[in-house]
């Protein structure tokens, strides 16, 4: 399939002709470890699932399509994603990330690959005026790139302060630096930003969140081009963190529904950031798609929409907090994102709890801060549950 046709009609075929074997038009879940050849190396492109498998095959055809790149990868997670991708570097390398992260990337950098020799600098906590995300993070990033920077590390919007980091300028910083950009596209999904087309050498993603989409699978793929791929394709083999094809087969069916789910998600989400703002409780909403957001100029430059995520600062901190995340009844407190299901979080105590108390409010997650995964439900239910939930009824 060509990358003429447009994204949704991708991300019903790419990669999933019926299938050879029987002309099921679904591409089929291949149940199977290994496959039987008929002599020594004589096989039809399989031989043992941990290198290969045609269902995960076609969801990885599939994502590079959805992505513009050459090539997909797809793992077991995210996280796993995220350390195929840092299994590049060697030690001694940097890594540039932005201060405001996904927790659990932290972690990897911190706590696994600092303990082998990588060195993770971040950008200022985002209180600090230029990583406000008026300049798009490019004086935050400017400061801690060396001459040892191999990667750049971004995500954007980030998680949880919906901040807005401008790819195109990062990535012609990182490429002066001699440094790969990588991006973690999990927030945006590819329906509202190609950061490939706009420089970025490797994709990230949880498909764990929209790409699944139904909060049923916990999955993750690494997208770029073949030669940057070859040597994480070689560490997804070798280290054998790969989805089973069941799961891939989960996520391949959200990626068919995709584009009509993000604008879902897309419209409940600027309706509720909108009328957030507006209540009393509510000291600060961060949605990119609120004009006097600071990233609001670089949202409408990289993206089509401003996505389905919002964080509100509650006015009477970590009680109020408290009091709404226990309060709603539609949208469920639980981790993750991205899901048909709206979900409220606390990312202090949850998604970014593997951040030090310390680091983590001087970022500006604090205590009172409570993330919205906005999903497709009827928006008037939803915004009646926050209503209720924010009034104490
Ligand atoms: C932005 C982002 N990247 C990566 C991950 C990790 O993904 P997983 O939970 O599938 O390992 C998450 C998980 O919440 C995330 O929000």
């Amino acid at each position: 399939m060509t990358d003429d046709f447009g994204f949704s009609t991708r991300a019903i075929h790419a990669g999933q002709d019926a299938d050879p074997a029987t002309g099921a038009t679904v591409v089929p879940i291949y149940a199977t470890s290994t496959y039987t050849q008929a002599a020594p190396g004589q096989h039809k492109g399989y031989e043992y699932s941990r290198t290969g498998n045609p269902t995960r095959a076609a969801l990885e055809t599939c994502l590079a399509s959805l992505e513009g790149g050459e090539r997909g990868l797809a793992f077991a997670s995210g996280s796993a994603a995220t350390a195929a991708v840092l299994s590049i570097l060697k030690p001694g390398d940097e890594v540039a990330a932005a201060a405001d992260l996904y927790g659990g990337t932290f972690r990897l950098f911190e706590r696994v690959f600092k303990p082998w020799g990588l060195v993770a600098r971040y950008t200022d906590p985002p209180d600090a005026p230029p990583s406000q995300g008026g300049d798009g993070g490019v004086a935050g990033f400017a400061r801690i790139i060396t001459p040892a920077t191999k990667m750049v590390w971004i995500e954007t919007p980030t998680n949880p302060l919906l901040q807005i980091i401008d790819i195109a300028a990062i990535a012609e910083l990182a490429h002066k630096a001699g440094a790969l950009l990588a991006v973690d596209n999990t927030f945006a999904s590819p329906y509202l930003q190609l950061p490939l087309k706009l420089g970025a050498d490797l994709i990230v993603h949880s498909t764990t969140k929209y790409l699944g989409g139904h909060s049923d699978v916990v999955g993750g793929a690494v997208i770029g081009r073949k030669d940057l791929l070859q040597p994480i394709a070689f560490y997804q083999n070798a280290a054998g963190g790969v989805p089973g094809p069941f799961d891939c087969w989960l996520v391949l069916r959200g990626l068919k529904t995709l584009a009509v789910r993000m604008d879902r998600h897309c419209a409940n989400a600027r309706q509720l950031a909108t009328w957030l703002t507006r209540q009393p409780q509510v000291r600060r909403v961060y949605y990119p798609g609120l004009p006097d957001h600071p990233g609001h100029d670089v949202a409408k430059k990289q993206m089509t929409d401003f996505g389905g995520m919002i964080s509100v600062s509650l006015h009477g901190g970590k009680d109020a907090a408290l009091k709404l995340l226990t309060r709603t009844k539609l949208f469920s407190l639980a981790e993750s994102l991205g899901g048909v299901e709206s979900l409220i979080g606390h990312p202090a105590t949850m998604t970014h709890a593997s951040i030090p108390a310390e680091i983590r409010q001087a970022r500006g997650i604090d205590d009172g801060l409570v993330r919205l995964s906005v999903g497709i439900e009827d928006v008037g239910d939803l915004q009646e549950d926050l209503r209720r939930a924010l009034a104490g009824e």
